[in-house]
């Protein structure tokens, strides 16, 4: 099927799933989860206090998963340019692509007031990043495809989910914590409108979808990619649990490939079978680098020890 007619024919299922957004999510406020009077008025044009490391009682991994987290948030124009320009701004997908960019605009909002009132980061070294990465924007590398874009965003959404609340739990404060869990259930609902657009081209057409979900598993990289350093970064946040190769397996990938039951789907041509055997290899060779992972993570905790 042609990109144009996917979009045609999803449009339903869009309205559906639209619906059933609409009634799921909550209205929230992210003024309410921060805690204003604990704030200072900072250095520069008000003459306040500068910013200093004694203010935050944050672990450095713990402050480096916030600024990722925030920074990912905050690309947010560039990840309505890719779908907008995908999925259209007509119809369900347009109401969709709208509701979508302002409630992924209320997280970097939050999370943002919350680590300036709090001093949790270095607020001049956390604006010269995003205007970096903001400047640096976002594509995806399969972004002109329908099915490729929504595997791509129903496995992000999970992702970012699970970095969001393990994060929270990360600071050890029980505030940010809570107001992290609140994000990752925005990301929850924004995963399963995507996994079940997704779910739906499986009956419209499964090898195209097989295929789709084949190449986006094996090229997968977290928005946040672009980053500065985002290297470093990633590993601290893996070393730390918060977002590591078994996480990924286990808990993002299995569980929405398990959903779309993709080892039983039927009427695959020569390709969409041939998708199918790259993503099963793939998937077996994801786990023996998570357990690799794991076991040399375990090893340097030992050491430190
Ligand atoms: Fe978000
Ligand atoms: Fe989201």
């Amino acid at each position: 099927m042609s990109q144009t007619a996917l979009l045609i024919e999803l449009e339903p299922v869009v309205a559906d799933n639209l619906n059933r957004h609409l009634g799921l999510a909550k209205e929230w406020f992210p003024h309410e989860y921060v805690p204003w009077s604990d704030g200072r008025t900072f250095d520069g044009p008000l003459g306040g206090e500068a910013w200093s490391p004694e203010d935050s009682q944050l672990s450095d991994v713990a402050r480096t998963a916030l600024i990722v987290n925030l920074l990912t948030e905050d690309n947010l124009p560039s990840y309505h340019h890719e779908i907008a320009t995908r999925f259209g701004r007509d119809g369900a997908w347009g109401t969709w692509v709208h509701r979508w960019t302002a409630e992924e605009g209320r997280h970097g909002i939050a999370i943002r007031d919350y680590l300036t009132v709090t001093r949790a980061v270095d607020p001049v070294e956390l604006e010269r990043a995003r205007m970096v990465h903001m400047s640096t924007g976002y594509s995806n590398v399969h972004s002109y495809e329908v099915l490729h874009s929504l595997a791509y965003v129903s496995f992000q959404e999970l992702a970012t989910r699970i970095s969001h609340r393990n994060t929270g739990k990360a600071t050890g404060d029980p505030l940010c914590e809570r107001l992290l869990a609140r994000v990752a259930a925005d990301e929850n609902l924004h995963m399963m409108f995507y996994r079940n657009l997704l779910a739906a081209s499986f009956e419209l057409a499964p090898s195209q979808a097989m295929r789709a979900v084949a190449d986006v598993v094996a090229d997968f990289q977290m928005p946040g990619a672009g980053i500065e350093g985002f290297v470093r970064k990633s590993v601290a946040i893996a070393m730390a649990g918060i977002y590591d190769l078994r996480q990924h397996h286990d808990e993002v990938l299995s569980p929405v490939l398990r959903q779309w039951d993709i080892w039983n789907v039927t009427g695959l041509d020569a390709d969409g079978e041939a998708a199918r055997e790259q993503l099963a290899t793939q998937m077996s060779q994801l786990d023996t680098a998570a357990a690799r992972f794991e076991a040399r993570r375990e090893e340097r905790r030992a050491r430190n020890r």
